[in-house]
């Protein structure tokens, strides 16, 4: 990302906390709309409860509060990478999320939402997108390594020589 593009994210800081939820809360109904079948994926009692629009509006605030040094969120991503994995989130779901939040993005904005700074979201959900699909892959990775030999109740596995 530009510096001048990581300006733009630090400057819709203010917007975000004030209607971060209400930006949120519109991706999902249009997420759901353009894509029926995911309200198979997603837990619909958070939508109706408000608690995923909510946990999705602190996310993507604190990634526009740490866009400079977006590492520092590690461990946040991979509590949300868990819950990705266990539900199977793969990385072809991202692109899908990116375009919904881009087109709600520019909705709830209006004419606030220049090219610029439509651009500037752009790149900085891309680098988002990025860093959780790497976590979630060694997550995945993880969970396939094979387990390690058990040990038989008799005793040492290594030919009874401890
Ligand atoms: C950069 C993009 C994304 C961010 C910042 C994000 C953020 C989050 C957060 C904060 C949670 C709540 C975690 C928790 O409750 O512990 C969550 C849960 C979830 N996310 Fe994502 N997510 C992203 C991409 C995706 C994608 C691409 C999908 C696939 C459609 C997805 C599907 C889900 C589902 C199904 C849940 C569980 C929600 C529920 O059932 O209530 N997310 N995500």
């Amino acid at each position: 990302m530009t510096t001048d593009q990581k300006q733009l994210i630090k400057a819709t800081i203010p917007a975000l906390k004030e209607h971060g939820v209400l930006l949120t809360t519109h991706f999902y109904q249009r997420l759901f709309t353009h894509y029926p079948n995911l309200k198979t994926v997603f837990d619909m009692a958070n939508q109706e409860s408000g608690r995923q629009p909510i946990a999705l509006a602190a996310a993507v605030l604190a990634y526009a509060q740490h866009i400079d040094n977006p590492s520092v969120l590690e461990p946040a991503l991979t509590r949300i990478g868990h819950k990705h994995t266990s539900l199977n989130i793969r990385p072809e779901h991202y692109p899908i999320v990116g375009e919904q939040l881009l087109a709600s993005i520019s909705e709830v904005l209006g004419e606030a939402a220049t090219p610029q700074l439509l651009d500037a979201w752009a790149a900085a959900y891309g680098q988002l997108a990025s860093l959780m699909i790497g976590i979630e892959a060694a997550l995945y990775e993880a969970k396939t390594e094979t387990p390690a030999v058990p040990v038989p109740k008799s005793g040492c596995p290594m030919h009874q020589m401890c």
